[in-house]
């Protein structure tokens, strides 16, 4: 049984069924941002858990297929006189710029995928259950001829919610007080520790625990976000044989081309950019080979 099982598995990875993924982490803040990554329990592990990206540098990781995990933004690190490294918001823990198994501290904006999971589909989700510390969108890339899964929706939050972050859930800089700026929000969860926000205890199902007004400060600003645990209906979102590109302050020219717009149109976008790189080095190839005409 087990060799069946294990040859099925071979058949199915030549066959290409199980696509593995390219994650794209791309920074676009002002700020340099530390990437962390968290593979879940019992998923193949990846070959980075965590790298720093300087403002406009991207970084592209090679993800397995069946990987399930998170990934966030770590702000503010810093190396101590004893060589430990740590950051003000999304910290792992690890003492390290690579997190080790380490997960985010909240609050953190967190990136959540399973891979290859029922019928073949990725899931993926941006959350803010954990509460937020930046901007962050996910956003797949289909290739021609394939995907057909999934609606492949953009999902994220571009707003900077810690411009307007309310007073109870501000977390500040060490020192900082109600009138300093915030670094992350936190959830009500994490600020209070109510059960009613935890979606714990007494309230521990989908069917007890509802939006509060903090989780809907979240949703409002951030509409495709998770913005307390059981809100799935609108946060989940699928897509088969797809790369990512996970973007830290994704602007938000560029998120309102893609979030509003349907999929048709994100494409168009796309070819229309091919269209004018052909055009550009048609053109450009046009006036190399104008000089030798004339001679
Ligand atoms: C995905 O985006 C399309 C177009 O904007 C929208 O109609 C659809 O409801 C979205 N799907 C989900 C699961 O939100």
């Amino acid at each position: 049984m087990a060799k069946l099982l294990l040859s099925l598995t071979f058949l199915i990875s030549l066959f290409g069924l199980n696509h593995s993924a390219t994650f794209t982490l791309t920074n676009q803040c002002t700020y340099p941002v530390w990437a962390g990554l968290l593979s879940g329990a019992g998923t193949p592990p990846l070959p980075t858990t965590g790298f720093p990206l300087q403002p406009s540098q991207s970084n592209s990781v090679a993800v397995p297929a069946g990987w399930s995990g998170r990934t966030w933004g770590r702000t503010q690190c810093t190396t101590d006189p004893t060589g430990k490294f740590s950051c003000l918001t999304g910290d792992c823990g690890s003492g390290t710029v690579e997190c080790n198994g380490g997960g985010a501290a909240p609050p953190a904006t967190l990136a959540e995928f399973t891979l290859n999971g029922a019928n073949g589909l990725d899931f993926y989700d941006v959350s803010l259950v954990d509460g937020y510390n930046l901007p962050m969108m996910v956003v797949p890339q289909v290739g021609a001829g394939a995907g057909g899964g999934g609606g492949c929706n953009v999902t994220g939050c571009f707003v900077d919610l810690n411009l307007e972050c309310p007073a109870a859930l501000r977390l500040t800089a060490a020192g900082g007080d109600e009138s300093s700026a915030a670094v992350a929000c936190r959830s009500a969860c994490e600020a209070f520790g109510d059960p009613r926000f935890c979606c714990s205890g007494a309230y521990a199902t989908p069917q007890s625990c509802g939006p509060t007004s903090y989780s809907e400060y979240f949703k409002k600003a951030c509409p495709t976000a998770y913005s307390y645990a059981y809100d799935d209906g609108t946060s989940t979102f699928t897509c088969s044989s797809a790369d990512y590109v996970i973007t830290f302050c994704p602007t938000p020219a560029n998120s309102r081309k893609t979030t509003g717009a349907s999929q048709s149109e994100a494409n168009s976008g796309a070819i229309s950019l091919a269209k004018a790189f052909s055009i550009s080095s048609l053109m450009a190839a046009a006036f190399i080979l104008e000089p030798a005409w004339r001679l």
